[in-house]
Parts: C-alpha cells; sequence; structure tokens
C-alpha cells in the first residue's frame, strides 16, 4: 500500500536531532531512521490481523477507515491513521509494516518489519482468549516465525542487523482492565488493581526479556491511557455522572508508575537495552478535559457509534447509532480510540518521547 509521508518537517526535524547517528536504510526505496517496524498489543496498533480470526473486535467495515489515505476500512480502530502509523511516517517509511496474519506480510515486505498486534488482547494472556483475540504469547510465538522468515528474505546476516536495530512498539493493558477485570467477579475477588497491575507489569517485564534475548533492542512502550476518561468506560461505570471517573484513572496511574520503574529497572539489568515507557495519560487527559485548547469541540463521546450519549458502545457500531459528519472536531472516534486528529496530536508528544530510542 503506497502512502504519502506528508510530514517531512517531522523527518528533517529528527534528522538534524539525531545528527550523525543516521544510518541510511536501503530496506526501502528511502531513508529511514530505522530499518523496520515490529510492533505488538492491542487496537491503539492493531492494523488488520483480526481481520483475518473469528472475534467480535473488528474493525473492517464502514465507517472505520474513511478519513485513512485509502478511504477503506483496514482494520484500524480509527477513521484514520494510529499513531504507530504516524510514527512510521516521521521515520520516513512510505508504506506500513503489514498485519502479520495478511497476505502481504510475505516476501520483500517482511523487511521493513510487521504488525502482531490484535485488537482486546493484553498483557495477560486469559484477557486475549476471552476475546477470541491473538494473546501476546502468541504473538511473540509469531515474531519468532517472523524471524525465521526474514532470515530467509534478507539473509541471516541482514536480518540480524534489522532485528537489532528495528524499533520494537508494544501497546497494551487496556483491554486487561476494561474487558476482563473490572468484569471478572472472580478476578475482582482474588486481587486488587494494584495487585493486578503488579501481575500484568510480571508478564511484561518476561515479554521484553524474551523480545532482549531474540535481539531487540529499541521497545517503546505505551502507557495506559486515562482509563477512566473514555466514553465507554463512562458509560459502564460512570452511572451518567460527568467528568472522568476518577477510580478508575487512579488505577491506571498505578500501573503507570509501576511499568516506569519496571523499565529502568530493566535498563539497569539488560545492557543495550534502550527502552522508553510513552506517557500516553497525560496529553490524553489534557485532550479529554481541554479539548478546545488544540481545536477539538467534543470530548466526552465518539464520532461514531454514539448517538445519543447513553448508547455508547466499545467500538463503533454505525447500526446502533450515527456517526458524526466531521471527526476532526471530536477526540474520539469511537467509545475507546481516539480520532485521527487527536492521535496526530499524541503521536506528535509521543514521537518526542522517543528520540532516546533512536540515537
Ligand atoms: C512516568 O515517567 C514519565 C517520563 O519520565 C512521566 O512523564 C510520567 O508522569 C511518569 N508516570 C507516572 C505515573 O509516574
Ligand atoms: C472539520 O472540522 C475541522 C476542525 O473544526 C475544520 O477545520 C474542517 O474545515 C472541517 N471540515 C469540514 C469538511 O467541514
Amino acid at each position: 500500500m503506497g502512502i504519502h509521508n506528508n510530514k517531512p518537517a517531522l523527518v528533517l526535524l529528527l534528522l538534524v536531532l539525531l545528527g550523525s547517528a543516521i544510518r541510511l536504510n536501503s530496506a526501502q526505496d528511502s531513508t529511514t531512521l530505522v530499518p523496520a517496524i515490529i510492533t505488538f498489543g492491542d487496537s491503539a496498533s492493531d492494523v488488520g490481523n483480526n481481520d483475518y480470526i473469528i472475534t467480535l473486535f473488528k474493525a473492517n467495515y464502514p465507517p472505520y477507515g474513511r478519513d485513512f489515505v485509502t478511504h477503506q476500512p483496514t482494520g484500524r480502530f480509527c477513521n484514520g491513521k494510529l499513531v504507530t502509523d504516524m510514527t512510521a511516517d516521521a521515520l520516513g517509511f512510505t508504506t506500513y509494516p503489514a498485519a502479520y496474519l495478511s497476505p502481504e506480510a510475505s516476501g520483500k515486505n517482511l523487511l521493513i518489519g510487521t504488525n502482531f498486534a490484535s485488537a482486546a488482547a493484553g498483557y495477560d494472556d486469559k484477557t486475549a482468549i476471552l476475546n477470541h483475540a491473538i494473546p501476546l504469547s502468541k504473538q511473540m510465538q509469531y515474531y519468532k516465525e517472523y524471524k525465521t522468515k526474514l532470515a530467509k528474505v534478507a539473509g541471516s546476516q541482514k536480518a540480524e542487523s534489522i532485528i537489532k536495530d528495528a524499533l520494537y512498539i508494544l501497546s497494551a493493558g487496556t483491554a486487561d482492565f476494561l474487558q476482563n477485570y473490572y468484569f471478572n467477579p472472580y478476578l475482582n475477588k482474588i486481587s486488587t488493581p494494584h495487585q493486578y497491575s503488579s501481575y500484568l507489569v510480571r508478564i511484561f517485564t518476561r515479554f521484553v526479556k524474551d523480545l532482549y534475548g531474540q535481539g531487540a533492542r529499541r521497545i517503546g512502550v505505551t502507557s495506559l491511557p486515562p482509563l477512566g476518561c473514555l466514553p465507554a468506560a463512562k458509560t459502564m461505570f460512570g452511572f451518567h455522572k460527568s467528568g472522568c471517573i476518577s477510580k478508575i484513572n487512579r488505577d491506571a496511574k498505578q500501573f503507570n508508575k509501576k511499568m516506569n520503574s519496571t523499565a529502568i529497572q530493566l535498563r539497569k539489568q539488560l545492557p543495550g537495552l534502550k527502552i522508553v515507557i510513552f506517557d500516553v495519560f497525560q496529553p490524553m487527559y489534557d485532550l479529554v478535559n481541554s479539548p478546545s485548547d488544540h481545536g477539538f469541540v467534543v470530548a466526552n463521546q465518539g464520532c461514531c457509534g454514539t448517538g445519543k450519549g447513553e448508547t455508547t458502545s466499545l467500538f463503533c457500531n454505525p447500526k446502533l447509532a450515527g456517526t458524526c459528519s466531521n471527526a476532526t472536531e471530536y477526540v474520539f472516534w469511537d467509545g475507546i480510540h481516539l480520532s485521527q486528529a487527536a492521535n496526530q496530536v499524541l503521536a506528535d508528544t509521543l514521537i518526542m518521547q522517543g528520540i532516546y530510542l533512536l540515537g
């Protein structure tokens, strides 16, 4: 899929900031700041894997994708580009790494990376199993399979350097809380949010160690967003109160704090590892609470499938309710996911937070 890079200024800025550290990568025709992008996680970065499995959590129907480059639904949970797409744009990519389960993830296309993310997956494999998504452990198995395929396409020496210099992105945790923990009376009973967070962070730690063992050195991980500000969470747990649900936001913050300190430990334990926890919480909280500062009009409900406020569904269901005419005015595209316009605001801050990974 050919795409236009509409962020030349940001690429230029990154080039200047990185100075001579830049390596020109010939994996594709243009110059990219990393040879490949390899992504794991949930619907924040799924680019179509769920199109190929049997699950309720799909985004392969209109109006998803209506403002995307192709104006077609792809499986992205957005009207347009995801933050990961915008990151690829900023790093100089002219095509996006393919969803691993799609037919495009083959041959030379594998040279620029691939994407294993699956909507409704989490750190906890049980979350994904519950939602019939691809568990993180299975995503890791696919990654190992990918490495074998990559070695066949690139030769083992080049494959090794792609694996080492690639940017790895991991987004997970939202579904563990919103689609598992808060709904599971058993889990609720045996563990507090604090304990469940620690459990998830232990899985995260193992995952990073495994990835490092496989050769990865540059890993960017998204923190939890302000879960209590998501329209779907407000509908499910907010009982029509206005504003964000502070209890749920506190749980998310606590999780993020643990992620931060774990990342610091991992850097000490694993020589040569660069890892960043992208702070998604604060920029998104600001967007929701001061939308007009960023040019947005609506922040309390999604553009799609929300209708009269009480019908906010997790994902966009145009049959249940309408879709707004101009998603650019909305912070949220559906009950959980940001609009492309809000993703752009988020991407601009996250890319700056991630510069350390590229040096
Ligand atoms: C995690 O670290 C980032 C960057 O240092 C910081 O902005 C953020 O507030 C921290 N998050 C928490 C919950 O401590
Ligand atoms: C959509 O809204 C944005 C932001 O308010 C505005 O700049 C743009 O012109 C609008 N587009 C259309 C087609 O109305």
